[in-house]
């Protein structure tokens, strides 16, 4: 068969997916919508037209954003997921060996991916000794590489730790490239650099429905960028890329955002609590976090990863993945579930 060049050689997504009884590795809201709109969201459903393309869906939900952020209509692009929005802007800016592409490490796994399967040369930076990412290095290796796009994750994936927002605006105004901050969590720090976008026209902010908005199953994200950015990622779609159920789903959803302002106040509230009571357990580090997850060290990590596996309970465990040894990662479920992960991981630390 003759595949692609070096396909063979492109590394998968890492993560392991099972139905867990307790499934905390994905990062994912673990409560389904809330009632109110769940209920809108399959009335609206119901009037969905199956035999048209989804333009007018596409359009409605664009505009809604567009709205809210007070930007123009051509600034927001969606996407399946922000996944595809992070990958489309990978392959814009990559094409071959000469365009670098340069993001943290450690960071989210598919960065390095999207950065090969674009052809770029993908160059990691690596965080510090807290996971924290020293800005002033930051700027003078871009500086240095003259990537054609530069990234960070913020909040970060899997480290939970923040920039603020004066700081990403730093990297933006000291930088020529293209700029991209992946706000996937951004809803449980709210700090967001959006408003940034207006300032700065090489900042692209990434977002989602699948985290805080519980919509992983739906696939929708979006980005807010300046409208030559947008015209150019535009022309890597296929045409009618999103269908009208996830996008009506979506529309919903945003329109309905506040409903979910209780249960992203309560996943904070539980990351706390979490936070804390690991941190009580001999031999945990537990590391600050400003999302839905927690990140923690411990020596035997594996074994632990084993013994919760064997109790049908998910979590993220990285393996020897460069810089994580030894280190899980727990999203936040309902309280009845944290309390039972939690359980087991004292009963194992005994
Ligand atoms: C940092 C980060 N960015 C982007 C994504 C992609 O999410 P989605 O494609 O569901 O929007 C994820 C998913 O885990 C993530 O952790």
């Amino acid at each position: 068969m003759k595949y692609r060049k070096d396909l063979d050689k492109m590394p998968s997504y890492d993560g392991v997916e099972r139905d867990y009884r307790i499934k905390v590795n994905a990062n994912e809201c673990n409560l389904n919508l809330p009632p109110l709109v769940e209920e809108r969201v399959l009335s609206r459903l119901s009037r969905v037209a199956f035999n048209r393309y989804p333009n007018y869906e596409y359009d409605s939900l664009r505009e809604q954003i567009a709205r809210n952020f007070s930007v123009d209509v051509e600034q927001i692009l969606l996407g399946g997921g922000s996944s595809e929005i992070i990958e489309k802007l990978f392959y814009a800016f990559g094409g071959s060996s000469s365009s670098k592409i340069v993001y943290p490490q450690p960071s989210f796994s598919m960065y390095k991916i999207y950065a090969k399967a674009a052809e770029a040369q993908p160059i990691a930076f690596d965080l510090d000794d807290k996971y924290d990412l020293d800005v002033d290095n930051y700027i003078a290796v871009i500086k240095k590489e003259e990537p054609a796009l530069a990234v960070v994750c913020n909040p970060n994936n899997p480290t939970g730790n923040v920039l603020t927002v004066d700081q990403i605006e730093e990297i933006a105004k000291s930088v020529d490239c293209a700029f991209l901050v992946d706000e996937a969590y951004v809803e449980f720090y709210g700090k967001s650099a959006v408003n940034l976008v207006k300032k700065y026209p090489n900042l692209i902010v990434a977002r989602t429905f699948s985290k805080a908005y519980g919509l992983a199953g739906a696939r929708v994200g979006y980005m807010i960028a300046n409208k030559e950015v947008t015209k150019m990622i535009e022309k890597t779609y296929m045409p009618y890329h999103m269908n009208s159920f996830s996008l009506a789903t979506a529309d919903i959803v945003y329109q309905m955002r506040d409903e979910f302002v209780p249960r992203i106040q309560m996943m904070i509230a539980e990351r706390k609590r979490m936070s804390e009571q690991l941190k009580n357990l001999k031999g945990v580090k537990v590391y600050p976090s400003n999302t839905n997850f927690v990140l923690i060290h411990y020596d035997k990590a594996v074994e632990l990863n084993e013994y919760l596996e064997s109790l049908n309970i998910g979590v993220r465990s990285f393996g020897s993945a460069p810089r994580l040894e030894n280190c899980l990662r727990i999203s936040m479920g309902t309280r009845e579930e944290n309390d039972e992960w939690f359980e087991a991981i004292k009963k194992f630390n005994k």
